[in-house]
């Protein structure tokens, strides 16, 4: 059917305003808000019987996969293998059939994508896939698919989509958690609370934020070179930050483990290198803040992506703070991807590149 841009200038745009909505969608598939549970029953997977996961994807679903990881790894106590789908296919990676496996792909056509899955179902594994459009070749050849009912995306750079597969991974990981006893059912319903909130909060950032992600993005223009950090689920929304960036600026941006800055990058920072700390204010935030201190005394400039606990607890200098509510721990990457998006969106506006058809990427990488 017809896809049109609607009030927006690109379909990037419309689809970052369309994450509220079609997140909301997404829970609804998974989550049954009346008894503040999940319903996994009768999907792909038996996590109750996993003794490991093993997921895959490319791009911006691998970077979900790789927040999932920490959420599967936490509240339902089950160990997962993770890698991009390039590596995962050739790295003969031992299985075994008590194991299940994760393909995460917007398009379902990743070349890549389907042939770690095909490798793993020649090894006997219980296949799910999380996917987009539902009629693609990784929804075919899963044994179950999680559907993210994200609704076309257009922009070649991935958005609503990434926030959907958030949703679902959410969701999988406390359904898991409750089929293996590791969490409670308060902790359930106190996790379905939060999520069920996201769409809300979601809108009001949105709202809030806009005008700030703009004027940044004009400062944000006049750099070569950006450093994105973070610490727990924050340093794959720092991959993502950084990705987002380059793929439709085309600024040089690197993601980095807001630990590993004294193990290589530090030796960048200088007044030239904006630094964007993704900090909520989380059992990680001292240890990011006193990072953030590390790139203040070299010069570095910092903005700060935080939540108002954090914009409270912090006195360093920026050259800009953006202060998003406090939200709960699970939904804060859903939450954090909108600065994170608009910043690169804006960005991408101001310079004048092709927002949603960038020189040499295409949505769907369909050869190896
Ligand atoms: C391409 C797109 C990305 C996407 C990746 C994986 O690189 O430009 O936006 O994240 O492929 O695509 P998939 O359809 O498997 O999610």
């Amino acid at each position: 059917f017809l896809v049109d841009k609607g009030n927006h200038r690109h379909f990037m745009e419309k689809e970052i305003h369309e994450q509220p909505e079609v997140i909301s969608h997404a829970l609804s598939n998974y989550i049954d808000f009346h008894s503040q549970k999940v319903h996994l029953d009768e999907m792909a997977i038996d996590f109750a019987k996993v003794s490991r996961l093993a997921v895959s994807a490319c791009g911006t679903a691998y970077l979900s996969g790789l927040v999932g990881k920490y959420w599967f790894e936490r509240y339902a106590r089950l160990p997962v293998e993770i890698d991009v789908a390039s590596e995962f296919r050739y790295r003969e990676m031992p299985l075994s059939n008590d194991q299940a496996a994760l393909f995460i792909s917007q398009s379902g056509e990743t070349a890549d994508t389907l042939a770690s899955l095909r490798y793993c179902k020649e090894q006997g594994l219980k296949i799910g896939g999380i996917v987009n459009v539902k009629e693609s070749t990784i929804a075919r050849e899963s044994d179950g698919i999680y559907p993210i009912l994200a609704g076309p995306e257009i922009g070649v750079a991935s958005t609503k989509a990434f926030t959907c597969q958030l949703a679902v991974l959410a969701s999988l990981a406390i359904g898991a958690g409750r089929m293996r006893g590791t969490l409670t059912e308060a902790e359930e319903k106190q996790m379905v609370r939060s999520l069920s909130e996201l769409p809300r909060i979601m809108s009001r950032v949105l709202n809030d934020i806009q005008p700030q992600m703009e004027s940044l993005a004009r400062e944000l223009s006049k750099f070569h070179h950006v450093l994105y950090l973070g610490r727990g689920t924050s340093y794959p929304m720092a991959l993502e930050g950084a990705l987002k960036l380059k793929e439709i600026s085309y600024i040089h941006a690197e993601g980095y483990a807001a630990g590993e800055l004294k193990h290589g990058p530090i030796a960048l920072i200088d007044e030239n290198m904006p630094v964007i700390v993704i900090a909520p204010h989380d059992r990680f935030f001292e240890k990011t803040v006193s990072n953030m201190q590390e790139v203040a005394a070299r010069g570095g400039r910092i903005i700060f992506i935080t939540d108002e606990k954090g914009a409270a607890a912090s006195t360093l200098p920026t050259m800009a703070t953006i202060v998003l509510p406090n939200v709960a721990e699970l939904i804060a990457p859903m939450v954090f991807a909108l600065p994170v998006q608009l910043l690169a969106y804006h960005t991408a506006v101001f310079m004048g590149t092709d927002v949603d058809q960038p020189r040499n990427l295409a949505k769907s990488v369909t050869v190896e």
